[in-house]
This record gives structure tokens, C-alpha cells and sequence, in this order.
């Protein structure tokens, strides 16, 4: 594994820098550039060609002009080598090195291989960094990222509904803190296993539909285990946040489409969940029902939880949750306040703790990730109804992502911290 982060020694044309891992002849010869289907689409980006240290060639896509973000696939070969966000100590942001050669990770048989459009970072990025789960970790050094849009430019063997061109995303670990992904999202290129993709709205563009696997996955599993239902009321703690203001818009309480500007943050979101009677999509049947949805927020984004759909904003600048008179059937602490949070929970309510102290009734658990999950949300981003919440600072370059951590682990991020294009 340490190979797969390795480093060329020789000058690589395709990129710039200093190398930071030793490379290992063996993995070079085997990782010398793989010829891949064409996957360009009419209008596409443009694609400028190089030859590479190993004799193949290196593939830099251009964005579209009609779009901020990569908006469409691309059509080459993979590289033997690629740009890769990486450390090999935990620490502070200052570990993070921008690795110019690191080796393209192979793909298993049920895996593809996908070519970074967008990441998206979630505390856990810094969390990890920080050694907090070196426990349980994958083995420095470590490429971090979980989610991930971008292209499949291979696939395994055993890959049966992915093909090289799909545009897909996906959070890239099954399990965020056991043994995660060591080459994550924050390369050009990540290995991934086809049941953790799914097909990208094609509404969406890439930095749009990085911001939402982890986030949305860790929503939705969060409301089925908490047996969210028709009728029940819930106070989401940190409903600014990225899994809050998604969980704020599950819970929409009626069928009609939600057009709201946030002029503030210049968003245009929408928002719906049709009535369905199938076991994953119990959630929006479930969250059609909802009396009453309140979340927790500072002074300046009271109007944004509303605009996502809360009745009642509760400024935590001014007020104290737990003293307030009401009590709810599920609260979802997305900010660590579980001491506070089993103090508004109703008799027989459930408290879905996220990150903090587990206090009972309120239980923990640690989200799965589910390719399933998103299939299954897509037709209501892919109509537009249901839209991620990026924040409006970035999508960060990807030459920032040192600052992209800084601004997250602030703790004040609104929406998804997102990094667009890459590379
Ligand atoms: N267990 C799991 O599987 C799982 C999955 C995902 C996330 N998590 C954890 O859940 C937590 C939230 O994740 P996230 O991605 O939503 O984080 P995030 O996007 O970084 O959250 C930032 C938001 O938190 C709000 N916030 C901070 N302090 C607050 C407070 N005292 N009251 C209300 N809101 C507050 C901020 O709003 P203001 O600026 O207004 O303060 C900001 O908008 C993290 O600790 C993360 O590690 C756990």
C-alpha cells in the first residue's frame, strides 16, 4: 500500500514539485499509463496530453466554459502517477502535502476507478488527520477523502452496473473510522467499490454532488435508526452544518415544492419528497408527516434553517435549547450536546447522537456507507427538488486545500466544504 503513494523519482513531465514517498521500481513498471474508453460527450472539456516519466501519457482535463465546475467526463488514458493531497504523520493541517507523483491506486475486482472531478471534506478528514482514530486507522501515509464526484475510467471484473464514463459519487469508505480508504478523494484518482457509487444527477455538477454522500447517508441512516414517522416532531442541534441542513430538509413536513432564495448566501435551493410506500423511501414518507422540525443555529444563519425548512430556529447565542418548554420525539445532536439534548426529548423519544457524549436514551452509531442510499435519493436531486447546500466560500481549488481544512475545522462551515476542480 505504501507504493501506491509512492513518489517518482524521475522528473515527471505531467507534474511539478518535490516527490514525498520513495517509489518502488515494480509498482512503477505496473502502473504504466493503462489505455481507457473514451468518455468525452459532445461540448466537453478539453483534454491536453503528455507524455509521462514511464513512457505513457498524463491526461489534464480543462473545465468547461459553461460551467465552474469539470461538468462532463473525459476521454484518455491513466497515468501512471497523479497529484494526491497526502500525509504521513498525523498532526495539525500542516502534515497535508500536495504529493505531485503519487502512484494511481489499483482497483480490485469489484471496484472502479474513478477520476476526481469534486471531494467534499467532513470533520471525520480532520478528525482522522488529527490521529483520533489511528486505532482503527488504514496505515500511514494516508491520501484523505470520503466523498468524492468524478468519472469511472475502470472497472474491476466483477463490476456489473458501472461502466468507464459514468459520472458517479459516493462516499469511498464503508466504514468512516474502521480501516478506511488509505488513496482517498483528494487525488486525481480513487479506487472505489461499485456499491458505494452511485450515478450522479445529472442536474447536479460535480462540486455540487461531492457535498452530499456522507452527509446525506449519515441524515438518512440517522432518521431510520432513530424510527422517524409520521406525526413526530424533531430538533436537529447544528441544523447549519453539512449532515444538519440536510437532515433539516428530509424533514420538509408537506408535499409541495420548496422554492426559496437565500439571498444571503446567493442559493437558490428546492426542495420535495413525494409520498412513496418502499422500505428505503419510508424516510420521505416518514418526514412528510413530521408536526414540527427545529434546529439550532447562530444569530446569522436563523434565516437559512428556516428557508431549509424548520418552524422554529433557536438561536444558541440567545437561548438555551433545554430551557425552552418544548419537548421532541427524535433529537439529532450533529454538535456533541448530549447532556443537554436527553433533557427535550419526549418519553420513549429517541436522541441520535453524532459526535459528543452519549448520554441514555441517546445512542451513537457511526455511518455505513451505501451506494443504495443515493440511487434511491436520486430522482429528487435529479429533478432539481432536492439540491446540496455548498458553502458559499468555496468550492476551494484544489491547490487549497490546506486552507479548505482550516476554514472546516473552524467548526462554522455552512453546507459542504467543497474542493473543485481537481486537479
Ligand atoms: N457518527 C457519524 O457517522 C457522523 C457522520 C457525520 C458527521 N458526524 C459528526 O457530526 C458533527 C457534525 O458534522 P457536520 O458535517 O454537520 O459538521 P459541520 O458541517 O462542520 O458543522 C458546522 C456547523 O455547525 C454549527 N454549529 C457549531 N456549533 C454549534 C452549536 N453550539 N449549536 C448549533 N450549531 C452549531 C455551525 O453553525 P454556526 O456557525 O451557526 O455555529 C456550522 O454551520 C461532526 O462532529 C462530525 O464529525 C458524525
Amino acid at each position: 500500500m505504501q507504493s501506491l503513494l509512492s513518489s517518482s523519482v524521475l522528473a515527471n513531465p505531467c507534474t511539478t514539485g518535490s516527490p514525498l514517498f520513495p517509489p518502488t521500481a515494480a509498482k512503477l513498471a505496473a502502473a504504466a499509463s493503462v489505455p481507457v474508453a473514451a468518455a468525452a460527450r459532445s461540448g466537453a472539456i478539453a483534454a491536453v496530453s503528455r507524455r509521462s516519466a514511464s513512457g505513457g501519457r498524463c491526461v489534464v482535463a480543462a473545465a468547461s466554459s459553461s460551467s465552474p465546475a469539470v461538468t462532463t467526463a473525459e476521454a484518455g488514458e491513466v497515468p501512471a502517477t497523479m497529484k494526491a493531497w497526502a500525509y504521513d504523520d498525523y498532526g495539525d493541517g500542516s502534515v497535508l502535502k500536495l504529493n505531485d507523483a503519487a502512484a494511481v491506486p489499483d482497483i480490485a475486482d469489484d471496484q472502479v476507478l474513478v477520476r476526481v472531478a469534486a471531494a467534499a471534506l467532513n470533520p471525520v478528514d480532520a478528525k482522522r488527520r488529527a490521529g483520533k482514530f489511528k486505532a482503527t486507522d488504514s496505515p500511514l501515509p494516508t491520501v484523505p477523502g470520503y466523498d468524492v464526484a468524478g468519472v469511472v475510467v475502470k472497472a474491476g471484473r466483477k463490476v456489473k452496473g458501472l461502466k468507464e464514463g459514468d459520472e458517479v459519487y459516493g462516499n469511498i469508505s464503508e466504514k468512516a473510522l474502521e480501516g478506511p480508504k488509505q488513496s482517498g478523494s483528494l487525488a486525481e484518482y480513487t479506487a472505489v467499490e461499485e456499491k458505494l457509487l452511485a450515478l450522479k444527477p445529472k442536474s447536479l455538477g460535480f462540486a455540487q454532488a461531492a457535498g452530499l454522500p456522507l452527509a446525506i447517508e449519515t441524515a438518512h441512516e440517522g432518521l431510520e435508526r432513530a424510527g422517524f414517522s409520521a406525526g413526530k416532531s424533531i430538533l436537529i442541534l447544528g441544523g447549519a452544518g453539512g449532515v444538519g441542513s440536510l437532515a433539516i430538509q428530509v424533514n420538509q413536513p408537506d408535499t409541495h415544492h420548496h422554492c426559496i432564495s437565500i439571498h444571503q448566501l446567493n442559493l437558490h435551493l428546492t426542495f420535495t419528497w413525494p409520498e412513496r410506500t418502499s422500505r428505503t423511501l419510508q424516510l420521505a414518507k416518514h418526514v412528510y408527516g413530521a408536526s414540527k422540525v427545529a434546529a439550532t443555529a447562530s444569530t446569522p444563519k436563523l434565516e437559512l434553517l428556516k428557508s431549509l425548512g424548520a418552524d422554529v430556529a433557536i438561536d444558541y447565542t440567545k437561548e438555551n435549547f433545554e430551557d425552552l418548554p418544548d419537548k421532541y420525539d427524535v433529537v439529532l445532536d450533529a454538535v456533541g450536546q448530549g447532556e443537554k439534548a436527553v433533557k427535550v426529548v419526549k418519553e420513549g423519544g429517541s436522541v441520535v447522537v453524532l459526535t459528543g457524549a452519549v448520554v441514555p436514551p441517546g445512542f451513537r452509531f457511526v455511518v455505513t456507507s451505501d451506494g443504495s442510499v443515493l440511487e434511491k435519493l436520486n430522482p429528487y436531486l435529479e429533478s432539481g427538488k432536492v439540491k446540496p447546500l455548498v458553502d458559499p466560500k468555496g468550492p476551494f481549488a484544489f491547490s487549497q486545500v490546506v486552507e479548505a481544512f482550516s476554514y472546516l475545522e473552524t467548526g462554522r462551515a455552512t453546507g459542504k466544504v467543497v474542493i473543485s476542480p481537481i486537479p
